[in-house]
């Protein structure tokens, strides 16, 4: 009896410490692609893999992005846009060449490691006024009747990102999830929990501060603050922290307390607004990331910090929508072009820029000196209506850089946007194309990249070929299975 009970003892402590293994959080990135300036999809993921950075998420699933993250051992969360989830809530085969098209392809050996579909990306979020709601289960059961067909379900978790505007509370131990939600996140936590997928949520301290004028600046930020939140026994001392509690009382209201979360989105943007700049975006960054490697986790899980966490974001993406805000095209660590805008340690070392990159001739295009420029407005409306400006606002790095300035700044963006063609730098003749870089102190006027059409190789065109004749075979047996 004895003996079998130490064994017993003995076994179980073996399963509890194979079970729970000391897992670090991992910091990955988000990686956007809503820019006029693309850099290749292979010089990105070498960028990713130079920066030992581990995990990518990406909003979609564009096949030439897969492609070049094949064989690369990054760990990927693919997404479904939120338009597309009406079609998977109605349509399982829809759903399943999804899968088949998105996913599965990708899954074979020297693949693309996808571990997580993001089906839809904050689809609850207030200002969409609950359009995408009643899409958001049946898709999930369609896509996961999918996964379990192509046998990914055990390997492959569905994920539902969710801005933190889904939960609110004053204080966090009272935080619940927005009235209107509670049913559907019940369902949809519940749903979670039974597939082994976490919650994910977008949390965002910049926009805290950037939408709120009595919103304590250094709460947002990881150095202390001098408003620290008391909540009974528990003191708050930044925002990320108090946020992610809110959303753990909220989990637990609804009876699942104990649900990993991963932060799908956390940032700062480096330009666009008052506190977009290079030296907040590192303060958080590094603020962020020390916290989170430090396994310190927050008052209501003490030594638990988020599973993972993704930057927002990589690259900045200059043809994002400004609706948001001016900042909205310069969340990234690295510019663009895949420079680094400022050191950052994700944990391996401050970051390296890219490799490798072709850019454009280096030439610019100003405002001619010598012409007179009253009749201008109307050039610098149409080239910033395409073109990226948002520098040039209020808070924006190149905001002082004068009348004449402004004009050379949105010439220029003009210019490179169309690939320096000739014609572009015309404005009834009052551009003028120079050899001297422009740039004044920290305002950088940019220099294109070229479009690499090579990006994926010889290899890789063969592969997206073959790749489409396997699509195009796929959709005929199902067409003919109807
Ligand atoms: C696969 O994903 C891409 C990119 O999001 C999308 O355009 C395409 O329609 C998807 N394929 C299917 C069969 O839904
Ligand atoms: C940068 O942003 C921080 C945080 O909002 C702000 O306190 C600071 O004044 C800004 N710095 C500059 C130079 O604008
Ligand atoms: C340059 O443009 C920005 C943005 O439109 C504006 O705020 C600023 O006042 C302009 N500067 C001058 C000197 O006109």
């Amino acid at each position: 009896m004895a003996e079998i009970h130490i064994l017993a003892t003995f076994l179980s402590i073996l399963l509890i410490l194979s079970s729970a293994p000391m897992v670090e959080s991992a910091i990955g990135v988000n990686w956007g692609t809503i820019s006029s300036h693309r850099l290749s999809p292979s010089i990105v993921v070498d960028l990713i893999k130079e920066n030992k950075i581990h995990k990518v998420k990406i909003f979609d699933a564009e096949p030439d992005v897969l492609l070049s993250l094949m064989g690369s051992g990054i760990e990927v969360m693919v997404g479904i846009p939120n338009e597309m989830l009406a079609v998977f809530s109605s349509s399982p085969v829809a759903a399943d060449l999804w899968v088949r098209q998105n996913v599965s392809r990708y899954m074979v050996k020297g693949g693309v490691d996808i571990r997580y579909i993001a089906v839809g990306n904050e689809p609850f979020l207030t200002s969409y006024s609950g359009q995408f709601q009643p899409y958001v289960m049946p898709a999930l059961l369609n896509l996961q009747q999918s996964l379990a067909k192509a046998n990914l379900a055990g390997f492959v978790k569905l994920v539902v990102p969710c801005n933190a505007d889904a939960y609110e509370s004053t204080l966090p131990s009272q935080g619940a999830f927005r009235p209107e939600l509670t049913q559907i996140m019940t369902q949809l936590v519940s749903f979670l929990s039974a597939n082994g997928s976490p919650f994910v949520v977008n949390i965002y301290p910049f926009l805290s501060l950037y939408g709120n004028s009595d919103f304590p600046q250094d709460y947002a930020f990881f150095e202390g603050t001098t408003h620290p939140v008391a909540d009974g026994q528990n003191v708050y001392y930044n925002a990320f922290d108090g946020n992610f509690d809110t959303l753990v009382a909220a989990l637990n209201r609804i009876g699942y307390g104990q649900m990993p979360i991963v932060i799908g989105e956390v940032g700062w943007p480096t330009d666009g607004a008052l506190s977009a700049n290079l030296t907040a975006a590192r303060a958080f960054n590094q603020g962020l990331i020390n916290h989170i490697l430090s396994n310190k986790g927050t008052p209501l899980r003490p030594g638990v910090p988020p599973m993972d966490i993704y930057l927002f974001s990589l690259l900045d993406e200059g043809a994002k929508s400004t609706l948001p805000g001016n900042f909205e095209r310069h969340w990234g660590i690295f510019s663009f072009d895949g420079q680094a805008k400022y050191s950052l340690n994700m944990g391996n070392g401050v970051l390296k820029n890219a490799k490798n990159v072709q850019y454009l001739p280096s030439r610019w295009c100003i405002a001619d000196p010598t012409r007179d420029l009253s009749g201008v407005v109307s050039h610098i409306k149409l080239a910033c209506s395409v073109a990226d400006c948002t520098t040039l606002v209020y808070g924006g790095s190149c905001n002082g850089i004068g009348a004449k300035g402004n004009i050379s700044y949105a010439f220029n963006s003009y210019y490179q946007l169309q690939k320096q063609d000739s014609q572009s730098c015309d404005f009834d003749g009052l551009g003028l194309v120079t050899f001297l870089d422009p740039s004044i102190g920290d305002c950088r006027f940019l220099v294109g990249i070229s479009d690499t059409s090579s990006s994926s190789g010889p290899c890789g065109g063969w592969f997206a070929a073959w790749v489409m004749v396997l699509w195009m075979f796929e959709f005929l047996r199902i067409m003919g299975s109807l």
